[in-house]
């Protein structure tokens, strides 16, 4: 069985003290939850504090991106290494921000990810189509390159070990949730395309998540579907009671 996972992506929100402060309310919440892996990923600038606080509890502590080279002259970009010193366990790879406005590609988000496993960091990799190209139909072929893409050259094992995020670009943070029913059928389709990369074993072991505007109200609907594992989210993250509500729903 897959331990489902919900993952708080915190974007660029909460200086160091609001995080300290949101990881400790998300602590006492659902800090001893052990059914379902909880993370919470906020902004570099906060990790080694955010690390005090969950350490000790089972919440674990992601970052929203690395770079690929473990170290040199890249200005403003963190190491997979940096990010294991501050507390990390867990690395958001690809989010659709991260694509359209910093120009990460299918091939950049590979790079990431084949520094990020030997690390020991559990990568979470995002794909997902935007309005436009579902609506013209081609969700499956967007979100099959963006799986090959990714997990070119990743062995078996490896891929076994990521998280992958199933987000349309559509439903983030616009209070527009894909339904059930179409998230399903996508989660069902990345197995599918897993299985033909990898094995079908591989294919039904990997955690799919789903995200885009997940609430308490929606998230047991969601979580209730077969071949979504639990979610990454980013708005209703940023309160910890409604964090916890998204996680309980995972339970
Ligand atoms: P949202 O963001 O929950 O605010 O839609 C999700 C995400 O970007 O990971």
């Amino acid at each position: 069985m897959r331990k489902p996972i919900v993952a708080g992506n915190w974007k660029m929100n909460q200086d160091s003290e609001a995080a300290e402060a949101l990881a400790r309310g998300v602590v006492e919440a659902v800090g001893g939850v052990e059914a379902v892996d909880v993370v919470i990923c906020p902004p570099f600038t906060a990790l080694e504090r955010v690390a005090g606080v969950v350490e000790g509890s089972s919440v674990g502590l992601g970052a929203q991106t690395m770079h690929w080279e473990s170290e040199g002259a890249f200005t403003g970009e963190v190491a997979a290494g940096m990010l294991l010193t501050c507390g990390c366990d867990y690395v958001i790879l690809g989010h659709s921000e991260r694509r359209q406005h910093f120009g990460e590609t299918d091939e950049t988000v590979n790079r990431r990810l084949k520094a990020a496993l030997p690390a020991g960091l559990a990568p979470i990799v995002c794909v997902g189509e935007t309005l436009e190209q579902r609506q013209s139909g081609v969700t499956e072929d967007v979100v099959r390159t963006q799986v090959t893409g990714g997990f070119d050259g990743i062995s078996g094992d490896d891929a076994s070990k990521v998280v992958l995020a199933y987000e349309p670009v559509w439903a983030i943070g616009t209070g527009e949730t894909a339904t059930p029913e179409q998230t399903e059928a996508v989660h069902a389709f990345i197995r599918e395309v897993l299985g033909q990369l990898y094995s079908d074993e591989i294919g039904q072991a990997v955690r799919i998540q789903y995200g885009g505007s997940v609430k308490p109200d929606n998230a047991d609907e969601l979580f209730g579907q077969a071949n979504i594992d639990g979610g990454l989210i980013g708005g209703a993250s940023l309160k910890a009671d409604s964090f916890a509500a998204i996680v309980r729903a995972a339970l």
